[in-house]
């Protein structure tokens, strides 16, 4: 069987959200809600040429006869020698690479949106949208200091809020107690309007409604966070991530938060800002009183009904409106916690349409709770949209504009729900921190442009577990709004990538724009590398799409591309006349040395994925199989194998998910079923894998056939490097200035190797000097 007809049996689906789709019909918007609708190849690839366990194709092909571009249909020349490379180069120079050749320019003026309902206005409240897109509310771990905003902050909201209707600030605490985290805003303390009336004008600026989330995390706040044992309705622990019970709260004390939300919108109105969404949802406290789990109280805010317990909820509503009639008040609810014994559907709809009678103008409809799966950020396999059946439910109940929210990335997908009519809006998180031009590129009809959120979390939401300030994967940006733009470079470099996967792709995209003369080879015969990999196993094949917009980009801004070209050595770059060397080749698994491999079939990770024979010249995988690691790339590759309908085994010296964030380690596992162990495998043998614990003891992990997916190593020619090994780059034996970047300096994640490309690129010339 080759990989891809194991793929095609896939019978085990683990993951169930979400449930069945219902559809809504509809193709205009209602107007009561103010709104005024405008109208594998079978060929070898060359990668394989190092790899292949059993089979090594050949690049002569590649080499000799070049191979034709993906990205635009031209020939290149591949590097049958430099000669024809370099009369490849004089050719492709006139298309500019300094600007866009004519012809490639992308924009162009439109007279209408390209997507009509989304750039159609709305109105919340007191306030008219300009459009339908808001900038979902997202903590950043930076830029607030006591509660109160830094340039930092100030500089990452205006970049975010550009082009949106409306902007919400991150989780902003009405209370001491209520804090999730440490770097966010207060609302509690007197001088808080002042303090924070320089984000609402930063928001502003842009031509953005400022709106700021109150909120208070009850018994999913961490004490190390507050200093003291959280509180809640009742003494029941979270599901997750907070390990301890919660203190219950005394009526008294229910009163008073009560009465700190109310505060909070003054504050909020005196700071400035045009709307307020109050947190009701992803098992933060109002949550917490709605739902029978974690609401025993046998006060006036509990009760048996889900209308009892929204009391609490009613009566902060009413107290931000009371306090602050001129905010434009937006609820976020949960139309599901998505958990077995939290709040379903039909007890959203009777909470939502509670809320819209105290006072609410809209909601913001999101999901699930700190142990929910999908969690409240869809992840990995949770669709595009996968909040909006949810959202549109909530919208058939209510009278009110609904946002719907989640992993909205497209502005296609925007548009379509508009018109299925199942929001009236939408909330974009990480979209925006993918790519801050999100709304223009939308707005102009340049939506290939935009660049795609990865959904791993890995650089947001998987950092803040662990209290650390969020970036983006594929947005290093984030987070360095107040670094000053780069200048273009004085005096151009020639600067040589040679390696197309991301680190690669982003080091060719970001020389090009500082202004340098970029060539950029690949050995296969399309850009991507470790991203097609990856993309192959269930949930990441959306990294495709990364790819595609590095291709478009690297188009765009000139950048020479000489597909199915092997650099491996110094006469490859005898004739030409690089400044500059990149090193992007990658890594791959180098297999530990074990006795017994004979006894069973065994691929390496990029063997099986890329559909090549095991070690035995087999090509079936025979159940069970053991996944030797317990990184990310094995636990995908695992639930590749699973969702074959193989059983699956995990045996790691390392803690299981060792490089990935607690976010991405917890979908895996809860697609996974999968038995993981920790140890060295010792030996294989035809029963298994045997294997060692930290105590010595030896076990064997029943097996018929095995997957190597660790230990990773760099894969950078030896005959390229700086000479003396030099880290941080030097002359190699040919003399060009080189550094090595990505995997192929040390084997990380994606988002790392994006980083570093884009900081060792900056400064190049530095390394000039
Ligand atoms: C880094 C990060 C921080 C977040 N912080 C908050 C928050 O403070 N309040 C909130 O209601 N949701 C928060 N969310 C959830 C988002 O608002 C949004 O509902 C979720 O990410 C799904 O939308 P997306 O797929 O467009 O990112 C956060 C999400 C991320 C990625
Ligand atoms: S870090 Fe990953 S999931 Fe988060 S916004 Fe960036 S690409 Fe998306």
């Amino acid at each position: 069987m080759t990989a891809s007809s194991v793929s095609q049996r896939t019978s085990s689906v683990i993951h169930e959200y979400p449930p069945s789709s219902r559809t809504t019909s509809g193709n205009a918007l209602p107007t009561h809600r103010g709104a005024t609708p405008a109208s594998s190849s079978a060929e070898p690839t060359a990668s394989g040429h190092r790899s292949g366990t059993t089979t090594r194709p050949t690049l002569t092909a590649a080499r000799t006869a070049g191979r034709q571009s993906t990205l635009s249909g031209r020939w290149i020349p591949a590097f049958a020698g430099m000669t024809k490379w370099r009369a490849g180069m004089t050719r492709l120079r006139g298309r500019g690479r300094r600007g866009p050749a004519p012809g490639h320019i992308h924009c162009r003026v439109v007279s209408e949106p390209a997507y009509p309902l989304l750039f159609s206005p709305l109105r919340v409240g007191g306030l008219e949208l300009r459009n339908r897109i808001t900038l979902s509310a997202m903590t950043t771990g930076f830029g607030f200091s006591e509660g109160a905003p830094e340039a930092e902050a100030l500089a990452y909201y205006r970049a975010r809020s550009r082009g949106t209707a409306l902007a919400t600030v991150g989780f902003s605490a009405v209370a001491p107690e209520g804090r999730v985290e440490n770097a966010i805003a207060w609302l509690w303390p007197e001088g808080a309007a002042e303090a924070l009336a320089p984000l609402a004008e930063a928001i502003a600026s842009v031509g953005a409604h400022p709106c700021i989330q109150l909120g208070h995390g009850g018994r999913q706040v961490s004490p190390d966070v507050i200093g003291e044992t959280p509180t809640a309705p009742s003494a029941v622990r979270a599901g997750a991530h907070v390990r301890i019970a919660p203190r219950p709260l005394r009526l008294g004390e229910v009163e008073e938060i009560v009465v700190a939300f109310g505060r909070a919108a003054e504050r909020a109105v005196g700071s400035g800002f045009a709307a307020v969404e109050i947190h009701g949802g992803h098992g933060y406290l109002i949550q917490q009183f709605l739902a029978a789990e974690s609401n025993r109280r046998t006060d006036r805010f509990g009760g048996n009904s889900v209308v009892e317990r929204s009391r609490f909820g009613c009566e902060v509503i009413e107290a931000v409106r009371k306090a602050a009639p001129e905010l434009a008040v937006v609820v976020r609810i949960n139309g599901s916690d998505l958990v077995p014994d939290g709040l379903q559907v039909s007890d959203a709809l009777v909470a939502a349409e509670r809320f819209a009678e105290a006072g609410a103008d809209a909601f913001v409809v999101s999901a699930g709770v700190y142990g929910s799966v999908p969690w409240t950020i869809p992840l990995l396999d949770d669709p595009e949209g996968a909040f909006l059946d949810l959202a549109a439910e909530v919208r058939r109940n209510v009278d009110v504009p609904v946002i719907g929210v989640g992993r909205i990335t497209a502005p296609e997908s925007a548009e379509d729900a508009l018109r299925a009519g199942r929001c009236d809006a939408v909330g974009l998180g990480r979209a925006l921190l993918a790519d801050e031009d999100w709304v223009a590129k939308a707005r102009d009809g340049r939506s290939e442009r935009i660049r795609p959120c990865i959904a791993t979390v890995e650089g947001c939401a998987g950092r803040l577990q662990y209290g650390e300030a969020i970036s983006c994967s594929v947005n290093p940006g984030v987070g360095r709004e107040t670094s000053p733009p780069l200048e273009r470079a004085e005096v151009p470099g020639r600067v040589l990538v040679v390696g197309g996967g991301p680190a690669g792709m982003e080091a060719a995209r970001r020389a090009a724009q500082l202004g340098h003369d970029v060539r950029l080879a690949e050995r296969a015969d399309r850009l991507g590398g470790a991203l097609h990999l990856a993309a192959a196993t269930p949930g990441l094949g959306h990294l495709t799409r990364l790819a595609g917009w590095y291709e478009g980009e690297l188009e765009r801004l000139g950048v020479t591309m000489s597909l199915g070209s092997e650099v491996g050595g110094a006469e490859d770059l005898a004739g030409f006349p690089a400044d500059y060397l990149v090193l992007a080749t990658g890594a791959r698994t180098a297999p530990e040395v074990l006795d017994g491999y004979e006894h069973l079939p065994a691929w390496t990770l990029e063997d099986l994925l890329e559909g090549r024979a095991s070690s035995h010249g087999t090509w079936h995988l025979i159940d069970p199989v053991v996944v030797l690691g317990g990184g990310g790339r094995a636990l995908a590759t695992a639930l590749w194998c699973r969702r074959g309908g193989y059983r699956v085994s995990l045996l790691s010296a390392e803690r299981i998910g060792h490089d990935t964030s607690g976010l991405a380690r917890r979908a895996y596992l809860s697609r996974l079923a999968a038995t993981a162990v920790r140890g060295r495998a010792s030996r294989i043998t035809e029963a298994g894998v045997e294997w060692l614990d930290e105590t010595g003891d030896r076990s064997v992990l029943p097996a018929r056939s095995v997957v190597v997916a660790e230990p990773l190593r760099p894969d950078a020619p030896a005959a390229l490097a700086p000479r003396g090994g030099q880290h941080d780059g030097g002359p190699n034996a040919a003399g060009v200035h080189t550094v090595r970047i990505g995997d192929a300096r040390s084997p990380r994640t994606i988002g790392d190797a994006i980083a570093e490309a884009r900081q060792v690129v900056e400064a190049l010339p530095a390394l000039a000097g």
